[in-house]
């Protein structure tokens, strides 16, 4: 191996500038070229490729978003595309890729690594936390605080005029971010798209808060929410369906997405990109690089793709208890 090649790709993730410095410090140290390239696979596409050394990524550990831009690349889902792409790797001289990124990222790695036997290893960056074979993925830390503090905001207004808010979170198929934000910040209900336990359950336990003495609450929604209505409909069809309730909606969106990452990002960041550089020296392919029982691990590529979005139900246990 004597180049490597890194990209980011999909939605972005805070940490992923920490995961790209890991990556280009490694080769670095084991004395390889690195070559970032801009605007992930669509970047890759058009030639956007430039040769960066450990000095080109000072000062941006502590930054958000992705240095390298990221992008949803139509063309490389086409065979055309992807032969563009490798043409690009090739006259780069670079002999091994690192994606950064979700499971779109990957898909598109694994039919790449097949189609033209390229070595392609995933770090799994997304901040909705949804990858199989690894405990946590690049970004969830991040985001996590930022609802939990978001949420704590709006906590202290539902409070002082005795309101009901409804908030919204990211998360289109997964619920970890509602989830562990909703327990975090002390929610008194949490939707998530794994499960739909029906409209007329969340009536019945907002009737019972009340009962209970509660005068404001929160209710965090995952924006994939399985109850048939959006946000807004869920608001409206609650005030007509239970009296004396003031509700209000709030949308968090992409504030959730940015941000500088959290100590835990950087530092889960840092060990992945080392340990992608070194299982490409150990003549790994096809792999993606994971977090499990806080040890470095790597997992077929596939696992990655295909992981079922399990919810825990432990925590969705602990969740009914501490917001009774
Ligand atoms: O995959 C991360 C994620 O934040 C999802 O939770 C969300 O649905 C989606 O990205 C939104 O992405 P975008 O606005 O970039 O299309």
């Amino acid at each position: 191996i004597n180049k490597i090649g890194v990209l980011t790709s999909g939605g972005d993730a805070p940490g992923m500038n920490a995961a790209i410095r890991a990556v280009v410090r490694s080769c670095a140290y084991q004395e390889i070229a690195c070559s970032g390239i801009y605007r992930g696979y669509q970047g890759l596409i058009e030639n956007d490729i430039e040769d960066l050394d450990a000095r080109s990524v000072r000062n941006i550990i502590s930054r958000g978003g992705t240095f390298l831009k990221s992008a949803r690349s139509r063309e490389f889902q086409t065979k055309e595309g992807r032969q563009k792409a490798f043409t690009n790797l090739k006259n780069a001289g670079i002999d091994a890729l690192i994606v950064i990124g979700g499971d779109g990222t990957f898909t598109g790695g694994l039919i790449f690594e097949k189609e033209f036997d390229f070595p392609v290893i995933g770090i799994p960056a997304t901040i909705d936390n949804d990858i199989n074979g690894t405990d946590f993925t690049i970004g969830y830390d991040t985001a996590l605080n930022t609802v939990v503090d978001a949420i704590d905001k709006i906590r202290d207004t539902a409070s002082s005029h005795n309101r009901l808010f409804l908030v919204e979170v990211m998360g289109r198929d997964a619920g970890a971010i509602a989830l562990n934000s909703g327990i975090g910040a002390g929610a008194e209900e949490i939707l998530i798209p794994e499960e739909n336990n029906g409209i007329e359950r969340l009536m019945e336990s907002l009737k019972q808060s009340k009962k209970s003495g509660k005068t404001s609450s929160i209710i965090v929604v995952a924006e994939g929410d399985k109850s048939g209505k959006n946000i807004f409909e869920l608001a409206e069809f609650i005030g007509e369906s239970l009296e004396g309730y003031d509700i209000r909606v709030s949308v968090l969106g992409h504030i959730q997405r940015g941000g500088s990452p959290s100590c835990y990002d950087r530092v889960l960041a840092s060990k992945l990109g080392v340990g992608a550089v070194d299982a490409i020296l150990e003549g790994k392919r096809n792999i993606m690089i994971g977090i499990n029982n806080q040890k470095v691990t790597s997992v077929p590529l596939e696992t990655g793709i295909k992981g079922e979005h399990k919810i825990d139900k432990d925590l969705r246990r602990v969740a009914s208890i501490t917001s009774i």
